[in-house]
């Protein structure tokens, strides 16, 4: 288990070595941090006058929210935003070394959005925000949705969103580096004049994200804020067809100067890593993972308690292969010798005969309590580490189970100890 942990980090260290410092975008102006373009840590700016109308330009936004709610709902949320900003970044396993990165979206790509946008442009609806929702100021400049998934849209389907989730997928875990599951995808978002975004850190599990900029018709670049490694604040460009990378989970974003122009339209899409490296072939990475918590929350940071808070019973993709099937049917077909059914589920995803359940539990696991030698054989011919422990500490191994389950002499037990199985 140690050699495990050791090797996952140096591939880490040595994948973000190879990766070096992306530079997005030139820094004209004098450098500043948090608070001073809008309030992020603090609900008051620190900023020693260098960004002198955004003092008002904030009050401004927070009493149009009062006007339209009142100031218990706008508090509320104003304050759940200022708390995530504090706490939740810091709580996050970073993947890459910037946090972001521009590029231009894959043709393909963007051919699909732009297409869907000059369609039904003229039929955008007006998007619906909670009480008191703090993240736009839709009250002051009303937001609008040319939705793929809607079918009220001309070429709007899920089939459309599919398309939008492939194309863009292979692009974010080439830049994580981590294998990824689709979380939420979001637009066509159209902005329009006056319009601020709220700088703010994505609720999880929005953790691995793309913003594509659709069309835009603005008189000045409508700038995206957000901060590098040192804290400061990076002001990024973008034109029709630029894809910005970001990692929203830890990533402090916002658009904090209002929107100069009649509109600006963008597609938020987010993926959680599933905790597998992309160049590994084999499942060591699971042994690594937390029990309860998903791979990229720190177990010890600051954000945990809340995080356990709002999932009480912990990361549903503790496995990863959870991410597109039911795992459930490897564990049972372990638990009953069905190899029949272990061979297909090894066809169609191999990766659920690795799947860990809530107790640490995997199907290798459960075939040892059955005394299922013709299961335990399979799974360890499919590379299932024969001594995986369901708990990285305490756990037990295979052989264990199977011995307190059954004699030393059961079929299965010895399978296990010609194996050379440990427990
Ligand atoms: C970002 O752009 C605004 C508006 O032009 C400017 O006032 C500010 O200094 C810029 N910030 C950085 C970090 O360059
Ligand atoms: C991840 O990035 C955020 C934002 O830059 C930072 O606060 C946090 O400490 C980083 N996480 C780790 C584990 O370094």
């Amino acid at each position: 288990m140690a050699m495990v942990y050791f090797r996952l980090n140096v591939f880490f260290l040595l994948f973000v070595a190879a990766r070096g410092v992306e530079v997005t975008d030139e820094n004209n102006g004098i450098p500043y941090g948090v608070d001073c373009s809008f309030p992020i840590h603090y609900k008051n700016l620190r900023c020693n006058g260098l960004l002198p109308e955004q003092e008002s330009i904030y009050e401004t936004f927070m009493e149009g929210c009062y006007a339209k709610y009142g100031s218990k709902h706008c508090d509320d949320y104003e304050n759940d935003r200022i708390e995530m900003n504090l706490k939740q970044p810091e709580s996050m396993v970073n993947y890459t070394d910037t946090g972001f990165k521009k590029i231009k979206a894959p043709t393909e790509l963007f051919q699909l959005l732009k297409t869907h946008f000059d369609r039904n442009h003229a039929k955008m609806k007006e998007e619906k925000w909670p009480k008191g929702n703090i993240y736009v100021n839709h009250w002051a400049s009303p937001t609008y949705m040319i939705s793929v998934e809607d079918t009220e849209m001309e070429g709007g389907s899920l089939d459309l969103k599919n398309k939008v989730w492939n194309a863009a997928k292979p692009v974010v875990e080439a830049w994580t580096g981590m294998e990824l599951k689709p979380t939420s995808q979001y637009g066509i978002r159209v902005y329009t004049e006056g319009a601020i975004l709220n700088p703010h850190a994505d609720r999880l599990p929005l953790v691995s994200s793309a913003i594509v900029n659709v069309a835009q018709d603005v008189d000045e670049d409508w700038l995206l804020e957000v901060y590098d490694r040192n804290g400061n604040a990076v002001n990024v460009t973008m034109e029709p067809g630029d894809m910005v990378l970001y990692e929203s989970g830890s990533l402090i974003h916002g658009r904090p100067f209002p929107l100069k122009g009649r509109y600006y339209a963008n597609i938020f899409i987010h993926f959680e890593p599933t905790g597998r490296p992309l160049n590994f072939e084999n499942y060591d990475y699971v042994e690594e993972m937390d029990e309860f918590f998903p791979p990229y929350l720190l177990p010890n940071g600051g954000w945990a308690d809340e995080w356990r808070r709002r999932n009480p019973t912990g990361w549903h993709q503790a496995s990863p292969s959870a991410a597109h099937v039911d795992t459930l049917p490897a564990f049972e077909a372990a638990a009953h010798n069905d190899v029949k059914t272990l061979q297909q589920i090894a066809m169609e995803d191999s990766r659920s005969l690795f799947a860990k359940d809530r107790n640490g539990w995997m199907p290798i696991h459960e075939a040892a309590r059955g005394g299922c030698k013709e299961a335990l054989e399979f799974l360890v011919d499919q590379g299932v580490p024969m001594n995986a422990k369901t708990h990285k500490n305490k756990g037990v191994t295979p052989l264990t189970i199977a011995i307190n389950a059954h004699s030393e002499d059961h079929d299965a037990v010895r399978y296990l100890k010609e194996m050379g199985a440990e427990l």
